[in-house]
């Protein structure tokens, strides 16, 4: 006989908030970097993160329970994961993005059914400013978001530094570098390209000093402006990471365009980021990732390859093609 289907599922996903913000104020309490010290036990560790009494046990058994903590013989400690990836004091924490999800976006998904009835952002630009306008005058929301995109981008800026033929061109530029991590993945497996990072003024300190951190400054230079008002640079490969999901059609057309017609013959633009799977049944994480942008932006939204294919065919491109990357994100690739 068929058993009646249990509602397992739905409650597991329904209550995801709980486990979701347990981590994030785990990470907020930066508890991954105390830990990487050595084990502590209960009372220790809640003294050093000042909590009260009344539930730091069930917070730090949760965190156990979750598979973000150990427990052994009374003492907590990191788990392989939560040690390379948490504590702060690694090159390769990624807890930067998890703070940005704590401090904006957890509160702000929160009205994700006036979104989804309004279809406006739910965040502080619910007044028509952009996102970058808001983030970027306060100079410490500046600087967490460019590390936040630092982190994020990290696995596929190896993955591209990695799967790109970079032997065949000798100049990259890319546009919306942020604080410039995939520069400075790709510049130092590939000693023979120079180039650089086109972004919004604001932004150019802070990627100057993260390139120059690596030695890179020499051949990895800054250049400002504004890639609606302004026209693109040229080099053999622009890039563009995590840039066309923040507009609308209309607007990832005109970037698209505009790199088109900044680039050489034979040159390429290298698109990155979360890619929706054509058949828009499996990506859960990017069509929520979509949903961040109904929440977060006035028109942006996340896409298919096969769409950014098309709008690449629709602005000149003799060729394109999908690679996966790492994750969700995958690169489209045009050549001119
Ligand atoms: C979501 S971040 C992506 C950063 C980076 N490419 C990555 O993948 O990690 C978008 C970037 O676009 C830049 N940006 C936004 N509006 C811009 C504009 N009008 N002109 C140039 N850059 C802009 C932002 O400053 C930011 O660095």
């Amino acid at each position: 006989m068929n058993q009646p289907p249990t509602p397992e599922n739905i409650m597991h996903l329904g209550m995801a908030f709980w486990g979701s913000k347990t981590l994030l104020s785990a990470v907020e309490l930066e508890i991954f970097t105390i830990l990487a010290q050595g084990p502590m036990d209960a009372s220790t560790l809640r003294n050093q993160l000042g909590l009260h009494e009344r539930s730091a046990l069930d917070f730090f058994d949760a965190l156990v329970a979750l598979g973000m903590l150990d427990r052994c013989d009374g003492l907590y400690s990191n788990t392989p994961e939560t040690d390379l990836y948490l504590d702060k004091a690694k090159p390769s924490y990624i807890g930067g993005f998890l703070a940005m999800a704590n401090d904006r976006l957890y509160g702000f998904w929160g009205s994700l059914t006036e979104g989804l009835k309004t279809g406006q952002p739910q965040n502080e630009s619910k007044d028509g400013k952009n996102i970058f306008d808001i983030l970027y005058s306060d100079p410490a929301k500046l600087a967490s978001f460019m590390q936040a995109m630092t982190d994020v981008s990290m696995g596929s800026s190896k993955a591209i530094a990695q799967k790109f033929p970079w032997q065949d061109y000798r100049t990259l530029i890319d546009i919306g570098s942020a604080q410039g991590g995939l520069i400075v993945e790709v510049g130092k497996a590939h000693p023979h390209l120079t180039g650089g990072g086109f972004d919004l003024p604001v932004t150019g300190p802070i990627f100057k000093e993260y390139v120059a951190s690596f030695g890179l400054g020499d051949r990895f230079k800054f250049i400002p402006g504004d890639f609606f008002s302004d026209a693109l640079p040229s080099a053999d490969v622009l890039s563009m990471g995590h840039i066309l999901h923040d507009w609308n059609l209309e607007q990832k057309k005109t970037l698209i365009q505009k790199a088109y017609d900044a680039l050489p013959e034979g040159g390429v633009l290298l698109v990155f980021e979360s890619i929706i799977d054509d058949e828009r049944r499996e990506n859960a994480f990017v069509l929520l990732l979509s949903l961040t942008m109904l929440i977060e932006t006035t028109g942006g939204f996340d896409y298919t390859g096969a769409d950014c294919c098309g709008w690449m065919k629709e602005a000149g491109f003799r060729e394109t093609r999908v690679e996966h990357l790492a994750g969700p994100e995958s690169m489209v690739i045009g050549t001119k």
